[in-house]
């Protein structure tokens, strides 16, 4: 097992990473205690049921699998659940599941009795290496992705790579997208991993290691995204856009990589596409580009009429530039049409 420290002063916490570690869990974390671990509908009842195990006194509550159910209204439904098992301050709400679970579980801690514990089981390989860390969470307002959340920070986050034997290979493969977008901006090393290997299940384990790594480090300097951690939004900018167009067609990890593409320089552009290709990410345009720009350009996110982008022009060198919208879509337009 590796253990991995986010230093945030008072909110500093252990990330644990390592094969088969939930077995042992309740050495890991405090358990001892009434434990809520949510779960939806879409992950193995083995994961979340294997936690309850180590608990005296647990429950599991299930909500509704899908981006769909990332909301206020399922808030209200696990908050109820809190309530009704007569949670205190004391206590602690566990999530086992994906980015969704997470986001959802940690605003719901944030906000029961004023912030109660929270632990991060994260069964995807995209919030293994991604989303369980850092402290950003929330829920879907208005169709508007993120809208309504906090920062919050779990108390400890338990990665167990064995969770992901039931992933398949598309949703794999978004995670690496993630860690192959933190690779290019932070670290050249961990790219030419990808470049010269072809990634199976027994590099999960080094592989979120170093992607946890390099977003730590931004976590540990930008906790709240006034600066140098616009830099994980690397690939997101135009992929949101895409995302929003193709009406669920390709997963979020496959967005950020045909995101990706036009934000770098063309020497690194040729390299990225290759790593893609191997790991079986798309690469070709399959949407409609002026209708992604248009929602990037009139995002409800998006400061004034400029944007910042995350470029990179050199493996393992990320920068931030912002510009003007209209010359963003320039940008992209450029790289690939
Ligand atoms: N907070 C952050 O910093 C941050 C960063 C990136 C993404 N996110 C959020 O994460 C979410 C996406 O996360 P995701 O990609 O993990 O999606 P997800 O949580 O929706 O999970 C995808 C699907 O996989 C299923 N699943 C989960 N674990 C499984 C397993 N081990 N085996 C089989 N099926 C499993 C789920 O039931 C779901 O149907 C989005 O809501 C996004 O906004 C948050």
């Amino acid at each position: 097992m590796k253990t991995m420290r986010m230093n945030l002063g008072n909110e500093s916490y252990n990330i644990y990473i390592g094969y088969g570690i939930s077995d042992e869990a309740e050495k890991l974390i405090n358990l001892d205690r009434k434990v809520i671990i949510l779960t939806d509908t879409g992950v193995p009842k083995e994961y979340s049921e294997s936690i309850l195990n180590k608990c005296k006194d647990g429950k599991i509550v299930t909500i509704q699998m899908g981006e769909g159910a990332k909301n206020l209204d399922t808030v209200s439904y696990i908050l109820e659940q809190m309530l009704d098992f007569n949670m205190t301050r004391s206590d602690v709400l566990v999530a086992c599941g994906g980015g969704m679970v997470g986001d959802i579980g940690c605003f719901c801690a944030s906000l029961y009795m004023r912030g109660i514990d929270f632990y991060n089981f994260p069964t995807t390989l995209l919030s293994a290496v991604d989303s369980s860390i850092g402290g950003k969470c929330g829920v879907n307002f208005k169709s508007v992705k993120n809208t309504v959340g906090a920062f919050y920070q779990p108390k400890a986050v338990v990665i167990d790579p064995a969770f992901l034997k039931t992933l398949d290979k598309r949703q794999i493969n978004e995670g690496l997208a993630e860690v192959i977008k933190m690779s290019l901006t932070s670290d050249g090393e961990l790219f030419s991993f990808f470049e010269n290997n072809d990634v199976g299940e027994g590099d999960y384990e080094r592989i979120i290691y170093s992607a946890l790594d390099i977003k730590r480090k931004v976590v540990e300097e930008d906790e709240k995204e006034t600066g140098i951690r616009k830099i994980l939004n690397f690939g997101h900018t135009l992929g949101h856009g895409i995302e929003a167009t193709c009406d669920g067609a390709l997963y979020h990890g496959e967005c950020v990589a045909l995101g990706m593409i036009p934000m770098c320089g063309a020497g690194v552009r040729d390299r990225l596409i290759k790593v893609l290709e191997k790991t079986g990410l798309p690469t070709k345009l399959s949407f409609d580009l002026d209708k992604a720009l248009s929602l990037v350009v009139h995002d409800k996110k998006c400061r004034a009429d400029k944007i910042d982008i995350v470029v990179v022009d050199e493996v393992g060198k990320g920068r931030i530039q912002t510009v003007k919208t209209a010359e963003f879509s320039e940008i992209v337009k450029k790289a690939l049409i």
